[in-house]
């Protein structure tokens, strides 16, 4: 190692220790702050509560502390909420106040410093690309326009699966057939492309350069260079992979599909008719319009990418799981599609709302096994006051949304996976929000705009699979193993199912 940067970096320990004690000292003179662990100087609670602050450590830290608690993570302040009352207040009633994102170096890296929309601080910025993005994606229109390639798509996993005799007797790891959809459902709505087999090296170059980014993102490895900033001159080695990841990708995004549709739309004069634009062409419009740059465009992409594609992905795999554990579930879904569309009969979008069992089968899915049960962090910009405590500037604010929706003390046997709960005592509860204690896609401001696309494409794909297959365990397996991993960013299942999928014969 370096012995002047240890030599510089100990003398600036020493002096972050005095002045971290002199200003917690003034602070806490000034601020009544939410109740915590004790901190210690300069890491704060990091070593007392780990990295690992998931949704389930977090609440149990909740039964401890309360609805409210603080942590105090090396220099950054970390507010936890925990009860519907309090998730109200932070994305509703003080939406505007709560309504920002934290910002780390290595979220700066790969939004460019908040010229995205999904990571950006809420403001002018945020406003104008929630505007531009939401024709091309979040509309009613968007969903009449693509719900027949989503349809096909399926189909085509459907047939493959067919097609391959392991499915039927070994079962298969469904996840990477269904992965390829999701990309192929995205870049339909994107580009107008899809990618053909799972083969295909350019669908290989993104999905492994998406990963990378989403793991460098997610490392608690950079946490003591964001918790205490005299240490940030040893994160330069990641910082630098961060940056190369970044280039490599948006390079990507430009050369093989933004240029390709670029050179397309001159080569065309189709792009006058409204209905055959795809996203890009929009985003692209608002570029020459002078509203947004070349590379908020990319940045555009790149959300997509990390909002759209594993999230939707995640919770399709959960749900098969959850409905090959409960058969008695599955068949009565099954049963719900046999009798409203007839036997054999495909599932299309229009249908999705006849079938309120599916529906029900998607809630219970997203209440859970939330596949974002802390929300994307949320963060005020200045000094803020909540429940009659003192929010610092720039705390970062985690609503544990997945205990909202699990609490035994607000709902009834949380832990079952029963869809009925919601034709019963929780019949009133939607995904949209309606209901503070279930925020799957979080409410307001920041909420999920991507919620009128997802839920039609995981009614369309878990109908399909059900209607067409009996899903079950792998032989000699009486269960899928369904422990979760992750939780502080995203919750998905430790393990990729393998699943014996026998064709229904019609
Ligand atoms: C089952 C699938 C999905 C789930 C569970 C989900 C959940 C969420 C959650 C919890 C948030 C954060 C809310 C908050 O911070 O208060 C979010 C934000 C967001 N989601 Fe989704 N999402 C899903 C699918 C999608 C899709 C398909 C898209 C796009 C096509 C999308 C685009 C976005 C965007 C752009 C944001 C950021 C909104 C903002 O910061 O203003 N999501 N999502």
């Amino acid at each position: 190692m370096d012995l002047l940067l240890l030599e510089k970096t100990l003398i600036g320990l020493f002096f972050a220790i005095i002045v971290a004690i002199v200003v917690s000292k003034l602070r806490s003179k000034n601020f009544k702050l939410p109740p915590g662990p004790i901190p210690v100087p300069v890491f704060g609670n990091w070593l007392q509560v780990g990295d690992d602050l998931n949704h389930r450590n977090l609440t149990e830290y909740a039964k401890k502390f309360g609805d409210m608690f603080l942590l105090r993570m090396g220099q950054r302040n970390l507010v936890v909420v925990s009860s519907p009352e309090l998730a109200k207040e932070v994305l509703h009633t003080q939406g505007v106040e709560f309504g920002s994102r934290t910002r780390n170096v290595v979220f700066d890296i790969f939004t460019g410093k908040g010229q995205d929309m999904v990571f950006t601080v809420y403001g002018e910025h945020w406003r104008k690309m929630r505007r531009i993005m939401t024709v091309p994606f979040f509309t009613n229109k968007v969903v009449q326009q693509y719900r027949r390639g989503w349809e096909d798509e399926v189909a085509h996993v459907v047939e493959d699966v067919k097609k391959n005799p392991e499915s039927a007797t070994n079962g298969i790891v469904l996840r990477k057939r269904l992965q390829l959809m999701m990309y192929n459902n995205m870049y339909r709505i994107m580009f107008d492309r899809r990618f053909e087999s799972e083969d295909d090296p350019l669908f290989n170059k993104l999905k492994a350069l998406n990963g990378e980014r989403s793991r460098l993102a997610q490392s608690f490895e950079y946490n003591y260079g964001d918790f205490i900033p005299i240490l940030r001159p040893f994160l330069r080695g990641y910082l630098n992979i961060c940056k190369e990841i970044k280039q490599r990708r948006l390079q990507l995004f430009k050369d093989y599909f933004v240029d390709e549709r670029k050179k397309l739309a001159n080569t065309t004069k189709s792009m006058d008719n409204n209905s055959l634009k795809c996203a890009i062409d929009h985003i692209l419009e608002a570029e020459q319009k002078g509203e947004i740059n070349e590379d908020n465009v990319l940045y555009i992409v790149e959300n997509i990418n990390v909002a759209a594609i594993e999230t939707t992905l995640w919770s399709i795999e959960w749900g098969i799981a959850e409905l090959v554990n409960h058969p008695e579930i599955q068949k009565k879904l099954r049963d719900e599609i046999d009798s409203v569309l007839g036997v054999g009969v495909q599932i299309t979008e229009p249908e999705l709302n006849k079938l309120p069992y599916l529906q029900a089968v998607i809630k219970e899915t997203l209440r859970l096994r939330m596949a974002i049960p802390l929300l994307v962090p949320h963060m005020n910009l200045h000094d803020a006051k909540l429940a009659g405590y003192d929010i610092p500037a720039e705390s970062k604010i985690l609503v544990n949304a997945w205990w909202l929706a699990n609490n035994p003390a607000t709902w009834k046997k949380p832990e079952e996976f029963r869809p009925e709960r919601f034709f019963e005592e929780e019949k009133h509860v939607e995904a949209n929000g309606n209901d503070f204690r279930y925020l799957p896609f979080g409410v307001g401001r920041r909420s999920c705009p991507g919620i009128i696309l997802a839920l039609p494409i995981l009614g369309i794909t878990l109908g399909r699979l059900v209607q067409n297959f009996e899903l079950l365990p792998p032989p000699g397996q009486s269960k899928l193993d369904t422990t979760e991993k992750g939780g502080q960013f995203s919750l998905h299942i430790l393990k990729h199912s393998t699943i014996v999928m026998k064709p229904r014969s019609f």
